[in-house]
């Protein structure tokens, strides 16, 4: 499973690669590079193939091998490839490399196939973007489909054909680690972004140059495993599944994504890889889907760890007959499939339907003609000044200010004296974020560096104050194994709390960087608490009680929580993990070079007790005390869905709402947004919507549209937002189908999922 490491190959062969261009020998029709096939191309040319092939290389196509050598050394990997005995590898990210496996696929295989490279690109490759969860709280689709256009063309460029993702498990409980992954909890957006992603990541056609192919994951419901305790197994109802989780996957499928990825978990006890229902009833009939499955690593093995196969062999036939078309890292199909067709576990004929579209994407992509990376090219794409340009404004436009009371932020340039307190402050590793496996730490300027770059006329003091100690997580590579702790006595630690305090009481302004280390979240990185790790807390009530001016930069991949900062601390700004530019983004929302518009796409509980917390949770009984339920805490969350300032202030007035509707007609919401602040800014208007009666409870709010919008210093912008009154459509556990039920509804606008801009409207037949 996925307690591995993540280690690109260190295998570096001198062997001098040729760039030869091929032709699959005696195929059908030769493919000039880069040019767009026709479907009647594609199809004539891999019936040809698949007509030519045995039942071996048909099985070995559907076989993806780890490219690490501690799992498949590298005289292995050859040989694979030489026999036809397997169509991808994941985590081979050396160009070199790439190109002697390809040359020995493309000269000395029989029928002379191309392999595919995949690998997570998740939030950039080289070059790291901020955490998917912070693009997701740009709420700004255009700009997470570039932010993955950008890590598209740096992966390409290094022979990396297919990114594993985007992620778009819903999630709803901090305490999941892989929360950091996703586009938070809600399905619209969820929808939009993870449209978006797969937009960037193909391009406008699967096989588009410089792009990859993408895959959708972790199909389905992931992101609910119980407790939030990765790889738990989910049980959601159909309710949920088909309102809110199924959502995300199918909008993914919708964009066009070339793959989806199959879970890990068992859902509602059938496992995700060997579930027919999901894979091949819901995902290929219902929706339509043409593309493939890979399974998670080793997910098609783990059938029979789940319980659901008796044997290797029954793990294999039951996860390609319910339409995992490739196997990811176990060799249970290489192994016994064959048999399988013999002994009529599993037909020929499946076999050819799920080796197809994998022969198409190939074709599609180019590489029956173009196989090779140009090393060239490859060396100059990396980290260019554009990509770090388009990773310092994703950054920029996707850090959430949490709190600003009495306007402490934006710091004035002429501040004299500024002390950076904090173990993440100068972090190179950190800031990068988690599944930022290619990223090189080098390439990272910290928050300190990007402060003192801008503030060059004041004196600026730093130091970490406390270390957090990170575990032992094993899921990253060499080149990010974590920085050793340096405070290893008691004395030690207090003397640098001390010194901590000390820079404090001499600056004019303190701003604090804290967080969790980069390895605390992502994937086997859960958190049963999720308080700031380590001595952090400590610290920061010791600063703020010197009586100096403190700003919090939160640092983190999940929401931590803040409750006692958001009482003592004036300024709380969240910048996720904000990627390699992050120490020049954060820089320039501190002095207001660029004026903060990020929004919450998760509840921010006050503390874990309270997961899984999420604005649209139906209307419990006495609502009127829902923020008494618990004896220790409110039970409501710190900052609701949607939540987010800036240093503009807005004010939303009255929404004016277009009455009645028809099923086939549009409900128009209308609210003047007025910037009445100095400062020109940009928010997000929000409509949200309730349904009062029908066959089924409904959530107490449903996001259905929004718009980020950008208003001048004191302009009024009226902002209308539309949505077809089909999109009122519910799956009803009732009836077990999708109604779109009249009514009256409630509407909501405003700027967060607490907002009080209220009007009805109804639906009519
Ligand atoms: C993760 C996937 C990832 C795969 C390959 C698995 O452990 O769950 O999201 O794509 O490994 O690295």
């Amino acid at each position: 499973m996925a307690f591995f490491s993540r280690g690109t190959s260190l295998f570096r062969c001198s062997l001098a690669v040729c760039a030869v261009s091929c032709v699959a020998a005696g195929l059908a029709e030769a493919q000039a590079p880069q040019q767009r096939p026709t479907d009647a191309q594609v199809d004539r040319f891999v019936r040809d193939l698949l007509g030519k092939m045995t039942l071996d290389e048909k099985i070995g196509q559907m076989e993806q091998a780890a490219g690490q050598p501690m799992y498949t050394p590298p005289a292995k990997q050859d040989e694979l490839t030489r026999s036809g005995s397997v169509g991808s590898f994941l985590f081979t990210t050396d160009p070199v490399r790439i190109n002697e496996l390809q040359k020995i696929a493309v000269e000395q295989s029989r029928l002379k196939i191309p392999l595919l490279f995949g690998y997570d690109v998740i939030h950039g490759f080289r070059t790291i973007y901020p955490i998917p969860l912070a693009m997701a709280s740009s709420w700004d689709p255009a700009l997470v489909e570039k932010g993955q256009s950008m890590a598209a063309r740096e992966a390409r460029s290094a022979g990396v054909h297919w990114a594993f993702a985007p992620m778009v498990d819903i999630a709803r409980d901090a305490r999941w680690g892989r929360i950091m992954e996703s586009a938070g909890e809600d399905p619209v957006l969820g929808e939009a972004i993870a449209a978006a992603q797969v937009r960037g990541f193909q391009g406008a056609y699967v096989g588009e140059p410089g792009h990859l192919i993408s895959s959708v994951k972790h199909f389905a419901g992931y992101g609910a495993a119980e407790g939030g305790r990765d790889y738990d197994s989910s049980n959601i109802s159909d309710d949920l599944l088909y309102n809110v989780y199924l959502r995300p996957y199918h909008a993914g499928v919708k964009a066009g994504t070339a793959t989806l990825m199959s879970a890990y978990m068992d859902l509602n006890s059938v496992p995700a890889t060997g579930n027919k229902w999901l894979l091949t009833d819901v995902l290929r009939k219902e929706w339509g889907f043409k593309g493939w499955v890979v399974s998670d690593w080793d997910a098609v093995k783990s059938l029979q760890v789940h319980g659901l196969a008796e044997s290797p062999a029954d793990a294999a036939a039951r996860a390609a007959n319910a339409g995992v078309n490739m196997e990811m890292t176990s060799s249970t199909y290489r192994e016994t499939l064959k048999q399988s067709v013999a002994a009529g576990t599993i037909s020929a004929a499946t076999i050819d339907d799920l080796v197809r579209p994998m022969l198409a994407t190939k074709y599609r992509m180019g590489l029956f003609t173009n196989p090779y990376v140009d090393l060239a090219a490859y060396k100059a794409a990396q980290v260019t000044a554009e990509q770090r340009t388009a990773a310092r404004i994703a950054a920029e436009q996707s850090a959430v200010l949490l709190r600003n009371e009495g306007e402490a932020l934006p710091l004035h340039k002429s501040v004299k004296a500024v002390a950076v307190i904090g173990p993440l402050a100068d972090s190179k590793l950190d800031i990068m974020g988690s599944w930022a496996i290619h990223g090189d730490r080098n390439d990272s300027v910290t928050v300190l560096q990007g402060l003192r770059e801008k503030l060059t006329g004041a004196q600026v003091t730093y130091t970490i104050g406390v270390e957090i100690e990170r575990g032992s997580a094993t899921i990253f590579d060499e080149q990010v194994v974590p920085e050793k702790l340096t405070l290893t006595t008691p004395e030690a630690k207090a003397t640098e709390f001390a010194h901590a305090l000390d820079l404090a009481k001499a600056a004019d302004t303190v701003v604090m960087v804290l967080g969790e280390a980069q390895t605390m979240n992502g994937e086997n990185a859960s958190r049963a608490s999720i308080t700031l790790p380590g001595e952090q807390e400590r610290l920061l009530e010791a600063v703020v009680a010197t009586g100096k001016p403190v700003v919090l930069v939160v640092m983190t991949g999940r929401p931590v929580n803040l409750t006692w900062a958001n009482e003592h601390v004036p300024a709380i700004l969240n910048v996720w993990y904000p990627g390699t530019e992050g120490g020049h983004a954060v820089a320039n929302l501190l002095v207001g070079d660029v004026n903060p518009s990020g929004h919450l796409p998760v509840t921010w509980p006050r503390d874990a007790g309270q997961e899984p917390l999420y604005y649209n949770q139906n209307i419990p009984q006495n609502p009127e005390n829902v923020a008494q339920r618990y004896w220790d805490i409110p039970s409501t969350p710190l900052f609701p869905f949607g939540y987010g300032l800036s240093y503009s202030k807005f004010t939303v007035g009255a929404a004016v709402v277009s009455g009645s509707v028809t099923a086939s007609g549009n409900v128009t919401v209308s609210v003047p947004v007025t910037n009445t602040s100095g400062v020109r800014g940009a928010t997000v208007v929000q409509m949200y919507t309730h349904q009062r009666a029908g066959s089924a409870a409904r959530p107490r709010r449903e996001l259905k549209e929004f718009a980020k919008v950008t208003v001048g210093a004191g302009e009024t912008k009226t902002i209308s937002l539309t949505m077809p009154a089909k999109d009122l459509t519910y799956w009803s556990a009732a009836s077990h189908s999708w109604v779109l039920e009249p009514g009256t509804f409630d509407v909501w606008v405003g700027l967060d999922s607490a907002a009080s801009q209220h009007g009805e409207f109804s639906l009519t037949k």
